[in-house]
């Protein structure tokens, strides 16, 4: 029989500084009215100027273990989801590992964009079904707002920071909920619709590259847009076919908070009501991977779960990929 995983803990971190779409009118050619009605965001957090993403990853993370009465010696392997690395290389993971004191495990960093948690939930899932690893964090942080082109209206907007991290285990003392199971898959031939084309070995960092503002993230807005609906709906009927379950049995879907039209699109698409979604956008913006675990984090902390209770997270990010997973609340 295959083992059984669990999630023990969640945390999550939004940094202080909170910029208003009435902020965003004295920057781009924009209204608090347009944003509201094209994408459901008021506000959203920034991170301080020498904020890194590792420090967001690390506020999240010692907010989970302590939500879980853990400690960092507790922890065998560390993951990290991001694609604003603190630096290209060495892995974010390795920054985290070293804030938080943790030795001796080994780290990981993916770059699936916002499909991050998924992904971690399936890789932290294999590492503790092989029996080498107890307790797995597993994080999710991006800061957003170093990539963003603070001149380009139609990405600017939307993007935001902050971070949020789970601890992934094969115990079920303790845990707020089991992880049943997941599908994740991916696009590549979409890969090009949200990119940052600056910095990697096909754009080194020149003047040029600078000139053209080729180190900030680039969107097709609508194409993401389509793709976004389409292979979240696909993802959602990919799990829910696995456990020959439907809709109605999920208590709450938590999809990637990107815009609410495409989390009402996938709504519509599904046949589900919206208010099964769990949405945190409004005062968040686009957390990119840390996003559904910043509203996993938020509606566990506000007692929306109720034991028993079938929730699944869905995602899309750059990739193009996407995912969804099936958990069973505990508490
Ligand atoms: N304020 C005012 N007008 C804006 C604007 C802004 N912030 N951004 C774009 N516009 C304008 C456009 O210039 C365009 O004007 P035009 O018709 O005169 O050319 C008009 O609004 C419509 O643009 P469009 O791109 O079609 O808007 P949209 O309804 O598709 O909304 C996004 C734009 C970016 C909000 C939307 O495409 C989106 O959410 N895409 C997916 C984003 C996403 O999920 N990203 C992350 C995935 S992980």
């Amino acid at each position: 029989m295959a083992k059984r995983i669990f999630i023990r803990t969640i945390g999550s971190y939004l940094p202080e500084r909170v910029l208003t779409n009435g902020d965003l009118e004295k920057i781009v050619s924009t209204s608090d009215e347009w944003i509201v009605t094209r994408t459901g965001i008021r506000e959203r957090h920034i991170a301080a100027d020498g904020q890194t993403t590792s420090d967001m990853a690390a506020e999240a993370a010692r907010a989970a273990l302590a939500t879980g009465e853990m400690n960092i010696v507790d922890i065998d392997a560390i993951i990290v989801a991001t694609v604003v690395p603190d630096m290209p290389f060495p892995s974010t993971a390795c920054f985290l590992q070293q804030k938080l004191g943790a030795r001796n495990c080994p780290c990981i960093g993916i770059e699936v964009g916002c499909s991050g948690i998924i992904y971690m939930a399936e890789i932290a899932a294999g590492f503790l079904e092989r029996g080498q690893h107890s307790a797995i964090l597993a994080v999710a942080a991006d800061k957003l707002s170093a990539v963003t082109d603070w001149t380009d209206r139609s990405t600017c907007v939307i993007l935001a920071d902050g971070a949020a991290a789970m601890v992934f285990s094969g115990e079920e003392s303790g845990a707020i909920a089991e992880f049943l199971g997941s599908y994740i898959s991916a696009d590549g031939s979409g890969a090009e619709h949200l990119c940052m084309p600056g910095g990697g070995c096909r754009n080194p960092a020149t003047e040029k590259t600078v000139t053209d503002r080729l180190h900030y993230l680039k969107m097709n807005g609508r194409e993401v847009f389509k793709r976004a609906v389409r292979d979240m709906a696909t993802a959602v009927q990919k799990v829910l076919e696995r456990f020959a379950i439907d809709s109605s049995s999920i208590a709450h879907f938590i999809p990637h908070q990107a815009n609410m039209r495409i989390i009402e699109a996938v709504a519509e698409f599904l046949n589900v009501p919206v208010e099964r979604f769990v949405t945190v956008l409004d005062h968040t913006g686009n957390t990119s991977s840390a996003s559904l675990g910043i509203a996993m984090d938020e509606a566990s902390r506000a007692g929306r779960f109720k034991k028993g209770d079938l929730v699944m997270p869905v995602s899309f990010g750059a990739g193009l990929t996407s995912g969804a997973a099936l958990l069973r609340w505990l508490k």
